[in-house]
């Protein structure tokens, strides 16, 4: 193996780079020599980040919009390419949670949440794959969750957000893979971060929380970015419509 960098001269999109594991993902997306498209939805968000890649050697520009609509997708997709030149990798990342048990959850939260988690990775992967079919490359890497295939009380429409993304990753690979783009998934466990601290950090939820996980721990937003580089490497060349779990143990049970 060569001391290059693994993804040397690849060009990547993180939707969500702001956030917790938007932001670890770009970070060792650049480290391994990518140059990264941060969006976010308000660009002053992703300063911190995009600061802090340049100063670490890396190459990173801010790209904005907003997942929900074609337009946003199409747009933020149209930036990536034009600040980077070309796309190589997409990591869909960007989320939202809910926790409103099934009796309780209103049609606005159901389907704010599948437009967000789901239609947004249906929106900027198609836009992202019709540019990489282009070049006949590419390698897409959906953020999914533990939650594609485990349940708890109160976390039906973000679930189910999950459990459509691991048939949309699926069915993206079987359709992508012949024109030479992959398509693959990571599902993570429990990470603090914008999206869970106001209950994850709560003692008594995390005394329970971690009573489920074998480690013994929450995860360090760090170790999700190992498997994503991994996918969107030359070494996972063979690795197609697969789901990656880094879950400390979570769903043994
Ligand atoms: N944390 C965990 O334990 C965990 C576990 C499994 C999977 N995940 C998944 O990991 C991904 C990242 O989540 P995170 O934990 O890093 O949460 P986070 O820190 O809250 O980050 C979420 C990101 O998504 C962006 N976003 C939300 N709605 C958007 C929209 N309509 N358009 C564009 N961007 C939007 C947010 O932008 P703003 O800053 O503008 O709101 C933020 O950058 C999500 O898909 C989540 O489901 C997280």
């Amino acid at each position: 193996m060569s001391g290059e960098p693994r993804l040397k001269g690849r060009r990547a999109l993180v939707t969500g780079a702001n956030g917790g594991l938007g932001s670890a993902i770009s970070r060792a997306l650049a480290a391994a020599g990518a140059s990264v498209a941060l969006h976010a939805r308000v660009r002053e968000s992703a300063r911190e980040l995009h600061e802090a890649i340049l100063a670490a050697g890396g190459v990173a520009e801010i790209v904005t919009g907003d997942v929900r609509t074609a337009e946003g997708a199409g747009s933020i997709v149209a930036q990536a390419v034009e600040a980077l030149g070309g796309l190589d990798i997409l990591v869909n990342n960007a989320g939202i949670m809910s926790t409103v048990p099934f009796l309780d959850l209103g049609e606005d939260e159901w389907r704010e949440v599948i437009d967000t988690n789901l239609t947004g990775y249906f929106l900027v992967g198609q836009a992202a794959a019709r540019e990489m079919t282009a070049a006949g490359r590419g390698a897409i890497i959906n953020v999914s969750s533990t939650r594609q295939v485990q349940c708890w009380p109160g976390s039906l429409a973000y679930a189910s957000s999950k459990g459509g993304i691991a048939m949309l990753t699926r069915s993206m690979a079987l359709e992508l893979a012949p024109l030479g783009i992959r398509v693959n998934s990571i599902a993570p466990g429990t990470f603090v971060t914008g999206l869970n601290r106001s209950y994850l950090l709560d003692p008594e939820f995390m005394q329970r929380r971690i009573a489920t996980i074998p480690v013994g721990r929450y995860g360090e937003v760090e170790e999700v970015a190992g498997a994503v580089v991994f996918l969107a490497s030359d070494e996972a060349a063979f690795v197609v419509g697969t789901s990656i779990g880094i879950d400390g143990g979570q769903t043994l049970w």
